[in-house]
């Protein structure tokens, strides 16, 4: 079998550690699914830029456009970011051409995802999207495989590394907002613009691909409550921590008798419980599910390595694949069964 081809737009924090580990990890993944996976092309803004990568017989791009359209690839991976454009329009003119997609993006999955799927399907490729929520943790997986015949009644949890990072620094270590928030850009966890991170608005684009691939809706990031934690003062913490709560940023999204529900706000939780406990850069997801009962995931939810670890997975189940092989929908099912969003009353 010939080695799956793969082709990287964005050599950010992500992105080099993704080149990193498919170098490293070459002769497991080739024993772990049966055919080799290389790199065979990337694309980035500054070629000349450090990023301790050996580039040497991997194909440069300057433009994803034409990565996307031109490159010798089985697989495009978006880790460019951002809802709207270079990203989507590379990754549907990816699928079109009958190349698979792998991205880490949640902005855009929020707002053009049901139209990416429908591309997916018709074009019989797959769009894998494990690393847009909660970071290393296989949520997406669980809800669009696991959880499959189960009925979800409710999927909530801490959904955004950096805030998580801030609120535990905060408290654990009585540091101001602002300084926790330049540690946590240090260390490649926040958004390019940390706004999306502090205001609740990545946390919401997250939420929203948990609520339809959970309830079979269509993706509805503007139905979201949003309120962030750039509000919550170190005070508000220790008074939070005296009443026996502690402050954590949830995404809840939950089936009601009028329709959905979707809110992100600053939550108490008490102390001693599992999500109480839940620090630092860590993510955790709780669902509901009538067969199986509750089911709590934690782990990594940002950083390089976190991230790449699930793209990787993403990549490796592509390999997987045969051709000819009908691949199952891109959602949780397919696109054109997404219920209309309604949203609770
Ligand atoms: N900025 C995001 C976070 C990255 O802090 O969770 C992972 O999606």
């Amino acid at each position: 079998t010939q080695a799956l081809k793969v082709g990287i737009a964005g050599l950010g924090t992500v992105g080099a550690a993704l080149f990193r580990a498919i170098v490293s990890r070459h002769k497991l993944l080739a024993d772990t699914c049966g055919r080799e996976i290389t790199v065979s092309a990337v694309c980035a803004r500054d070629k000349t830029r450090d990023r301790g990568i050996d580039l040497s017989g991997v194909e440069w791009f300057d433009d994803p456009a034409e990565l996307a359209r031109k490159g010798d690839i089985d697989v495009f991976v978006e880790l460019i970011g951002g809802e709207g454009d270079p990203a989507h329009s590379c990754v549907a003119a990816a699928l079109a051409r009958g190349i698979h997609v792998v991205t880490a993006n949640k902005a855009l999955l929020a707002r053009h995802g049901v139209e990416l799927a429908e591309v997916a399907e018709e074009a019989g490729v797959l769009l894998n999207f494990e690393a847009a929520v909660a970071g290393g943790i296989p949520v997406i997986k669980a809800l669009r495989e696991s959880l499959t015949g189960n009925s979800i009644s409710r999927v909530y949890g801490i959904l955004n590394g950096t805030c998580n990072y801030i609120l535990t620094r905060m408290q654990k270590e009585n540091m101001g907002f602002d300084e926790c928030l330049a540690e946590a850009q240090r260390l490649g966890y926040a958004e390019a613009d940390p706004t999306f991170d502090i205001g609740g608005f990545d946390t919401a684009h997250k939420l929203s691909i948990l609520t339809s691939l959970a309830f079979g809706t269509r993706i509805a990031s503007d139905e979201v409550y949003v309120e962030g934690i750039t509000n919550i003062s170190i005070e508000d913490i220790h008074a939070a921590e005296e009443l026996g709560y502690r402050i954590k940023l949830l995404g809840v999204a939950q089936r009601t008798s009028t329709g959905i529900e979707q809110r992100v706000h600053p939550t108490m939780v008490p102390l001693g419980s599992m999500i109480a406990e839940v620090d630092s850069v860590t993510n955790a997801v709780t669902i509901e599910a009538d067969i199986l009962g509750e089911l709590m995931l934690s782990g990594p939810g940002a950083g390089g390595d976190a991230t790449a670890s699930a793209v990787l997975g993403d990549i490796a189940d592509i390999a997987k694949s045969r051709p000819g092989h009908q691949h199952g929908p891109a959602l949780g099912r397919p696109a054109k069964y997404l219920e209309p969003y309604t949203q609770a009353q």
